[in-house]
């Protein structure tokens, strides 16, 4: 998926900064705070380390669970004995008018005072037919709930590809681009075969950092105004398939309690000391790049504060959908600030 702030690209060079600033040498718990898609989550745990995976919003947790959390391959064995292959059924599907195809596609809004244009109707009904089936399939306890995460983290991907957007979903396109065309087909999203200890959980950083320790704390925290719950606000709703109140021309949903400090200027410096202050663990690295609403020179006093300060820095290609005409570079520089915290 191309998400805002995705680590992907750099996996190997926050595994480096762990390997010079760290030196892990026995096994060790690593935590991601801000766990977004779950990619550095997800390769910490083939490296063996024990994971906690954390992200505010529903849609990423569900994903953790899905694809960071399962460990073995997955067996679908209740649907196996009913001879059903849970991908060839779900692509199978005949389309449902749901809350995806009444909501976001053109169909679904014509007669009504904003036309979406997020998916086609084929695609928006789909999304709708699969999303039920799993929910009925849980319901029925014939998956459990390993195998009921894991569907739906393959449903969100697959949505994701055929969106009619630039990239994210606060505005979608006035034609239907081409992979939006493609009818939508959920394939298996790969898993991590190793066996180690992984929670996930859907909170706020600012209270879980209260319950929870270990060895490596990684912050990815926003670093700009951009929020999250707007900008993917159809997967959240893919996800929790609530039947939300939505709002305006893109189809927002309404009640929107997850807006993060981390997204404005006032709140997202008191916000990082808050989770530095309370973090118990030893080592602490901060991924933040040089468009950040924090200043570099106020995350090192901060962390200089709580003991040893080094600071990383690379060129990152800039994400897609940053492009705007008045941004020139199309790079951006990624820092990672570590800390080995004296203070615990
Ligand atoms: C820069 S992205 C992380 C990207 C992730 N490292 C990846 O590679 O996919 C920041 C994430 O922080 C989450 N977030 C924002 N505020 C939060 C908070 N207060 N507590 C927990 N998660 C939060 C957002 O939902 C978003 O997924």
């Amino acid at each position: 998926m191309n998400y805002i702030g995705s680590k992907y690209s750099i996996l190997s060079y926050i595994d480096e900064v762990i390997e010079d600033f760290v030196k892990p040498k026995k096994v060790i718990t690593f935590c991601d705070m801000f766990s977004g898609t779950g990619v550095v989550a997800k390769y910490f745990k083939e490296k063996g380390y024990n994971i906690i995976a954390n992200d505010i919003e529903y849609f990423s947790y569900v994903t953790l669970k899905g694809i960071v959390e399962n460990s073995d391959e997955l067996k679908f064995e209740k649907l196996e004995k009913k001879r059903i292959d849970p991908f060839i059924c779900l692509n199978g599907l005949n389309g449902k008018k749901g809350f995806i195809y009444k909501n976001y596609s053109l169909g679904g809004t014509k007669k009504g005072k904003f036309k979406r244009l997020y998916f086609t109707d084929e695609n928006a009904s789909k999304i709708d037919a699969v999303r039920l089936k799993i929910e009925k399939w849980k319901k029925k306890k014939i998956i459990d709930d390993g195998e009921y995460y894991y569907l739906i983290a393959c449903l969100i991907e697959a949505a994701d590809k055929v969106a009619n957007t630039a990239s994210v979903y606060e505005a979608f396109l006035k034609e239907i681009k081409k992979s939006a065309d493609k009818p939508i087909r959920i394939e298996p999203l790969s898993l991590t075969l190793k066996n180690v200890k992984c929670d996930i959980y859907n909170e706020d950083s600012k209270k879980l950092i209260k319950k929870i320790n270990g060895d490596i704390l990684y912050l990815d925290p926003p670093y700009n105004s951009r929020n999250y719950d707007t900008n993917y606000h159809i997967l959240e709703t893919i996800a929790l398939y609530d039947n939300p109140k939505i709002k305006g021309k893109t189809g927002t949903r309404v009640e929107d309690t997850k807006r993060s400090n981390y997204c404005l200027k006032n709140k997202a410096i008191i916000e990082l000391e808050d989770l530095i202050k309370n973090a118990k663990f030893r080592y602490i690295l901060l991924s933040y790049n040089d468009e950040g609403i924090i200043p570099i020179s106020e995350i090192e006093k901060i962390m200089k504060k709580y003991g040893n300060y080094k600071r990383y820095e690379k060129r990152h290609k800039r994400f897609k959908s940053d492009n705007s005409k008045e941004v020139k570079k199309n790079y951006t520089i990624e820092y990672i600030h570590c800390l080995e915290k004296i203070i615990v």
